[in-house]
Formats: C-alpha cells, structure tokens, sequence
C-alpha cells in the first residue's frame, strides 16, 4: 500500500511544480513598503500594478487613522465567537444595513472571507432538486461552491448568451423533471480579462425563463456605476440581481465581503451558511474600518473619478502603443502577449530588474498555451508619469519578446 505523500512528492500540483524557479519571484514575491503606486521588490523601487487597491484607500490617513482607533480601542480579538453565538454587535448590524442601502437591497450580511461565503451561500440556496447554470469563467470560490452541489449542474460559455440559452433550456426541463428551481451565477466583473458579466440580457431573459440571478460583484463595487454602487448599476439592472456580492478585499481595500437582497434571502444565508456559523466573525476593527471606507466612498466621488482618469489614460496609451487588451470594459487591463512560459518569465524579470515595473503574468494553465496575459490593475494613486514609464517598457518588452531574445534567456532560466 501506498503512503498517502508519496503523491505529494511525486506531482506537487500545477502551480507547486514551478515552485523551485519561480518561488519568492513569480509566485510568492514579496512586495514591501506602504501600499501605494511605488513599492519595494526585490529591495528596488518599482511602478506596483498588482493591487486591487482601486480607490487608493489602503494608504488613506483617514483610513489608517479609523483603522488604528478601531483596533486601539477594541483589540484585534473582538467580538469573539460566531456571529450567532458570540460574534454579534451593533456594528456589524450597522455596516449590513449601510452595505444593504449602498447598493439598493433590502438586507444584508456580513461574510468573514469572500471566498468561503461564496462556498457557503452557493451551499445553502440549492438543493438536490434545483439545477445551477454557471459562467465557465466564474472565479475559484462559485466553482468550489458548485463542486459542493449534489444536484445538477450546466456550465455556459464565457459570456455567451446562445450557450447561457442553450444551457437554461437544459436546465428548464431538468428542474421540471425534478421538481426544483435554477440557480443562475455570473460575475459582474470578470478579474482576469476585465469584461463586464452580460447581466442585462441575462436579466432580460427572466421573461423567458424562469431563474434566481447570483452576482459575484468583487471587481465591480466602488469601480462601477453611479457611485460606485457596482455592475447592476452601471447596466442599469440592479433590481434584476437577486442575490448581490461584493468583498471587501478590492475596492474597499479590507477584509470581509456581504450578500444583500430581499430580506427573506438574506435571513435564510444568515441562518444556513455553514462558513459563519462555525467561524468567528468579523473582528471590530475590520467592521468599523468598513464603516469609514464606505463613507469615504459615498461622499468623495472624485475617488472613483481618479480611478477612471488614470485607466483611461493607461488604457488608450497602451492601445495606441499598439498593445491587444482584448474587450475589456473596466479598469482591470489585461496585456495579451504571445509566446511560452519560459518566455514570459524571462521577460517579466526584465520588466521587474531593468524597467522597475511590476505587474501579475497569467500564463497556461489560467489561459491557453501560447498566450501570456500581462495583468495591469490601475488604482486612484497612480499617476500619468507611472502611466508614461509603463508603456515605454512595454514597448521595449515587446519588441524583445518578438525578436526572440527572451526565448534564449528563458531557455536557461528553467
Ligand atoms: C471575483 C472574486 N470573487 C471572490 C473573491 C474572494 O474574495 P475574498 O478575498 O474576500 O475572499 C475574489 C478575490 O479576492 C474575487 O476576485
């Protein structure tokens, strides 16, 4: 019989394989300093394109000062418990009620991680009888939530409407044969290649169909729409998401996440997700530092404003530069390059030791082979000189990567 980590030695995993050229550099990089537009890598100085720090509040003295005042006068440690034992205060009651009226729901409530209340929301509202109809391209934590599905479930083609319709009339005749209903999930903002989810025609086919819409929102709160209010906003369709989601993770620059809807939904996830039931709740400070961000975006528009100027400026400086960024339609700013994975290291380590920029690098298996995504993320404290030295080095990346310099390089760096 086998010892169960003789695997373990054997296949480290897709990621874990490349752990030996890669750790503390590609994968595991340590960026220092304050959180800003210019941070320390590899003990030098580089433009920081790699934090969903969209509105540039994670450096706010406003921030750091309510922050740091939460965590003076409570600790790190209160309210101990879960929320349903121990964990409950009038400001975590307070901020779903705020998150609730930001975004034009009824309710709220407060999840620890996005990820695992994904998990969990996805657990409680279906049964072995209901049916999901999912986006392929939906983030890790709606396909874990999907895995834990007993039921049936249909996956449509990215942002897909003739797949999505194909899929739901799968999907129709076997709830009809099972008797339970459909679950439809799709992500406002898709992270890796920045297109908005095609909410409007997939709330628009509720007259056709009959479905609840689940929208995970994390790249679309505070970034999109009057206000920041998120991805339904900016379509103009918010009423048609039954259960809204956004973290706090991106835009609001903290920890924590919440689903809001109709006051019955949301009492139900309150009452049936496993991942807060038995978990401890959000810690005061994560609350009351949630509180202040919100405030800070409800009432300093010209936050989002500042976003927006220096994507656009990035956004048309690379496309007239010449660079493909796909059919993004939010600040997320995928480069799409061609060449191997080698390749793209040797050229990303360029980018970082010679240029002092710093960006993410997707690469097979999250795309196909023979693609390599450069992944930009524009925040409000950048600048249009981090702009301008950004897209010189790409241009002399690019030019390198073409003429097969990095192929040579890259060869000997595995
Ligand atoms: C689309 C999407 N959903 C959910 C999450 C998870 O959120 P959290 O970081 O709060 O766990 C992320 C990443 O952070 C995300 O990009």
């Amino acid at each position: 019989m086998k010892d169960l980590f003789d695997r373990i030695k054997d296949d480290k995993g897709p990621l874990g394989k490349w752990s030996k050229q890669a750790e503390g550099y590609y994968i595991f990089p340590k960026l220092e300093g304050n959180i800003s537009n210019r941070m320390i890598f590899n003990g030098k100085r580089v433009v920081t394109w790699s934090i969903n720090d969209y509105l540039g509040l994670a450096n706010h003295p406003e921030v750091i000062k309510a922050d740091g005042e939460a965590a003076m006068e409570h600790g790190m440690a209160y309210p101990m418990g879960a929320r349903m034992m121990s964990g409950h205060t009038k400001y975590h009651e307070q901020l779903e009620q705020e998150c609730a009226e930001f975004v034009d729901k009824d309710a709220a409530y407060l999840v620890n991680f996005g990820y695992q209340g994904m998990v969990s929301a996805i657990d409680a509202l279906v049964t072995k009888n209901d049916v999901i109809v999912y986006d392929m391209d939906t983030h890790a934590c709606i396909i874990d939530g999907v895995r834990l599905h007993a039921g049936k479930r249909f996956v449509y083609r990215h942002n897909d409407i003739t797949s999505f319709e194909k899929n739901m009339q799968r999907a129709t005749r076997m709830a009809e044969k099972t008797g339970g209903g459909i679950l439809v999930i799709s992500e406002g903002v898709f992270g890796m290649r920045g297109e908005q989810g095609r909410l409007a025609e997939i709330i628009a086919l509720k007259e056709k169909y009959n479905f609840r819409l689940l929208v995970d929102d994390a790249h679309g709160f505070g970034t999109l729409g009057e206000g920041g209010r998120g991805t339904g906003f900016e379509q103009g369709v918010q009423d048609g998401i039954d259960v809204y989601f956004a973290t706090f993770a991106k835009a609001m620059a903290g920890i924590g996440a919440f689903f809001a809807g109709d006051k019955d939904v949301i009492q139900f996830l309150q009452y049936n997700m496993r991942s807060q039931m038995f978990a401890k709740s959000l810690p005061m400070a994560m609350v009351k530092g949630a509180l202040k961000r919100l405030d800070m975006i409800r009432t300093m528009p010209e936050l989002k404003d500042k976003l927006w100027e220096i994507t656009n400026a990035l956004q048309n400086g690379l496309r007239n530069a010449g660079f493909d960024l796909g059919t993004t339609k939010t600040c997320i700013t995928p480069v799409f390059l061609k060449g191997e994975i080698p390749e793209a290291m040797a050229m990303v380590h360029d980018l970082r030791e010679n240029h002092g920029i710093f960006c993410s690098i997707v690469v097979y298996p999250v795309i196909p082979k023979g693609l390599i995504i450069l992944r930009l993320i524009p925040t409000a404290a950048h600048t249009l000189e981090d702009i301008e030295e950004t897209i010189t080095a790409f241009s002399a990346i690019r030019s390198k990567l073409e003429s097969g310099v990095y192929k040579e390089i890259g060869a000997k760096m595995l």
